[in-house]
């Protein structure tokens, strides 16, 4: 009869990291090494797009304040995922940690999950990064046409030489005097998914120097628009009179400013922190993971969270809240400066810094679509490698065709709250795991230890289920019909060619002892 909670041996784990060449024990990370790793992985469409929309619909300046609420929910999370990776001796993602110890049905649900995250994920960065690219090469006087800019039936108008959403231009500008055009579809967003499905399709190869270089490229356009801004604040207080008066501007409805605002935008921006659970899954391979990972996961989160605060401050500075619900935020904020070279170093900084966001994504996909394939949960096509390029070509050319679509057809604060939604499921399953296996297997070799659990895992299972509370109930919706298609294809599909459900039961009875 199946087991539901059957485990994937650890011996099985290990012979196939080992086929790959993946076993990855090499104790080689530092500290800081692991803290790079989780500020590159950070910082992306989040805080170059979501933080302007959210402050326009939610929050106004007091932005600031709720990534500092959706921070702390993910340090709760990133404390519990530590531990969890630290268990299974080899890189792998939750999904396989989930395998090894929480047994087959919750690993479904926790992968199902993923592709949720790294698929809508991709797609809305790829939004973000089409509004950089865009705003660019409006800069170069190079104007596309609007209406495949952006998506179906979203108004836009032509003001200081750039469409620009009507809804969020200055007020006092009549808008009936400005040329419209209605969007029919983002093909900067879809083709730009393309362009990167074809990178992975080809093969790409991750290297430590890629990913410093992508961290000096982010944080060096954070820098530059924090040095700009920050000059040209002191220099204007008169601008920051209006602009940053009232911080919390009054509600103006359940999550509309206010409190209610201050949390529903937490929400939304919790999507900018997503990807600090690369520092988690590097566990195994910290020098000294009991010390340093929560240096590394709590360390990146901090040095986001400081960064993200002082970019909100700046911006909702820079240019009032309610004119920032625009597809290029920082660029717009910058352009308040009127220091050109910053603004064109910002947004080329953008494009790249985005577009190596979108690739970390769908190579994550594909990565928990692989495992998935092979552990026999999911069709033999998804893990089928290509014979000259050894990658999983089938698979990324379906997803990232897909994936495609979704920027071009649904905005990106939908997807985000999509992703939003599903992380933050992922989060709860997480540290209810990470509690549930320190009760039934309290002797298991934890090279990290969470500290103070229940405790820990209890308030990330709260606060992230309290972020879920405030995200729209269409986002509920989706959620629950995305998991009943995954239950569907889980005792449809999944539970009859299951590898693991063939294996004899004493191997897969949930000892996850290393
Ligand atoms: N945190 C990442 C971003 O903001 C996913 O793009």
């Amino acid at each position: 009869m199946a087991n539901l909670f059957a485990t994937k041996p650890l011996s099985l784990l290990t012979a196939e990291a080992n086929e790959e060449g993946e076993h990855t024990l090499k104790r080689s990370l530092s500290a800081l090494n692991l803290l790079t790793l989780g500020v590159g992985a950070i910082i992306g469409a989040g805080i170059f797009v979501l933080t302007g929309q959210a402050a326009a619909k939610y929050a106004g300046p007091a932005i600031a304040l709720s990534f500092v609420l959706a921070g702390i929910v993910c340090a709760f999370a990133g404390l519990c995922y530590a531990e969890f990776a630290s268990i299974i001796p080899i890189a792998g993602s939750a999904y396989t940690y989930g395998y090894a110890t929480l047994g087959e049905f919750v690993a479904w649900i926790i992968g199902w999950d993923l592709v949720l995250e790294y698929a809508f994920g991709a797609a809305t960065v790829a939004s973000g990064w089409s509004g950089y690219l865009v705003s660019l090469l409006d800069q170069l006087h190079i104007h596309l046409p609007p209406q495949l800019i952006t998506t179906y039936g979203n108004v836009l108008v032509m003001f200081h030489d750039k469409w620009t959403p009507l809804a969020s231009l200055p007020a006092g500008i009549d808008a009936s005097t400005l040329p419209h055009a209605t969007g029919i579809f983002n093909l900067v967003a879809f083709l730009g998914i393309l362009a990167i499905t074809t990178i992975l399709v080809i093969g790409i190869k991750e290297s430590a120097n890629l990913n410093s270089a992508i961290v000096i490229v982010k944080l060096g356009i954070v820098g530059i628009f924090l040095y700009l801004g920050i000059a040209y604040l002191l220099h204007h207080h008169e601008l920051t009179q209006v602009n940053w008066h009232p911080f919390i501007p009054p509600a103006e409805g359940p999550t509309h400013f206010g409190f209610g605002g201050i949390a529903a935008g937490a929400a939304s921006v919790f999507f900018a922190y997503i990807g600090f659970d690369a520092v988690s899954t590097a566990a195994q391979e910290a020098r000294n993971p009991q010390k340093d990972m929560p240096i590394g996961i709590l360390g990146s989160l901090v040095v986001c969270t400081v960064l993200y605060i002082m970019v909100s401050v700046v911006l909702t500075g820079l240019v009032n809240y309610r004119q920032l619900n625009v597809a290029d935020p920082v660029a717009l904020g910058i352009d308040v400066t009127g220091v050109k070279w910053g603004s064109l170093l910002v947004k080329i900084g953008a494009v790249f810094g985005l577009a190596t966001v979108m690739l970390v994504m769908l190579l994550g996909q594909s990565r928990v679509f692989f495992s998935m394939s092979r552990d026999g949960l999911l069709p033999k096509w998804a893990s089928a490698v290509h014979p000259k390029f050894r990658t999983p070509w089938i698979s990324n050319i379906v997803v990232g065709t897909i994936v495609a679509f979704l920027p071009g057809l649904l905005p990106i604060d939908r997807l985000s709250q999509l992703v939003n939604m599903g992380t933050l499921l992922a989060f709860t399953i997480v540290c209810a795991g990470v509690w549930i296996l320190r009760v039934r297997q309290p002797d298991l070799h934890r090279p990290f230890k969470t500290p103070f659990v229940p405790l820990v895992p209890i308030c990330g299972i709260v606060s992230a289920f309290y972020l879920m509370v405030k995200l729209p109930l269409l986002t509920w919706v989706v959620l629950i019909i995305w998991l009943v298609v995954g239950l569907l294809i889980y005792f449809g599909y999944s539970l009859r060619h299951s590898k693991v459900q063939k294996l004899p039961a004493e191997m897969t009875t949930g000892r996850a002892d290393t």
